[in-house]
């Protein structure tokens, strides 16, 4: 099973107290977020599958005109507590509730990590549209292969599907959507780490068709 709402529903508060701070000593993670800022310079962006909110908040700190976007109740209850100051909304990115060409930058930061790989081409036509002409996506995901189970994370029981991509078959997928290739950052795994590592790729959606 993949109860990604049950699952994130109860763990909302643990998971925030865990992660909040992460990425601001995490060298890939922080490295790949200040790439993407130093592209995005003007126009709204959507941290889409924001969790609770800690790299929202940590873009609107590099200055971004950002707000967030995630499928689990819970996790927008917990950013809208922490971050008052900013904008959440419940929503999946498989259906967005923004316009075409809306937003100048979007981020699917580790959001996509329970969607299966044959769901991504859907994923990314979506984020495609919601982009401007010009307009950046990142997304950053587990590298491997196929997926494992999670029965416990954060101190709670979960239900969840975790999948890895291959780093070569996301670009493709991307190009398929119409992205065009601007950057992209690995790292290996860590000691302990059960994933192949992590990546992050950044494109563009190019500026005239
Ligand atoms: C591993 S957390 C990452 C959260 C946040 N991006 C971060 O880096 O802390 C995965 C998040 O993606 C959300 N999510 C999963 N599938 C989604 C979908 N189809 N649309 C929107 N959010 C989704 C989950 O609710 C969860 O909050």
């Amino acid at each position: 099973m993949n109860d990604i709402q049950g699952s994130y529903n109860a763990a909302a508060t643990d998971y925030h107290a865990i992660l909040r701070d992460y990425h601001r000593a995490d060298p890939f993670e922080k490295g790949a977020l200040d790439y993407f800022c130093q592209l995005v310079t003007d126009g709204p962006v959507g941290d889409l599958g924001c969790g609770t909110g800690r790299i929202t908040t940590y873009l609107a700190g590099r200055g971004m005109d950002v707000f967030g976007v995630d499928l689990t109740p819970g996790m927008i209850e917990v950013a809208r507590r922490e971050y008052p100051e900013l904008r959440f909304e419940v929503g999946s990115l498989y259906d967005l509730d923004l316009k075409d060409g809306e937003l100048a930058g979007a981020l699917a930061w580790y959001s996509l990590v329970h969607t299966p790989r044959e769901d991504l081409p859907a994923v990314y036509a979506e984020l495609f549209r919601v982009l401007r002409p010009g307009g950046h996506l990142v997304h950053g995901f587990k590298v491997g292969a196929g997926s494992r189970h999670l029965s416990t994370g954060y101190g709670h029981d979960i239900d969840l599907e975790v999948y890895m991509y291959d780093v070569a078959d996301v670009a493709g997928l991307l190009a398929s959507a119409g992205f065009a290739e601007v950057a992209t950052l690995t790292r290996a795994a860590l000691p302990g780490e059960k994933d192949a590592g992590q990546a992050a790729l950044i494109v563009r959606k190019p500026a005239t068709p």
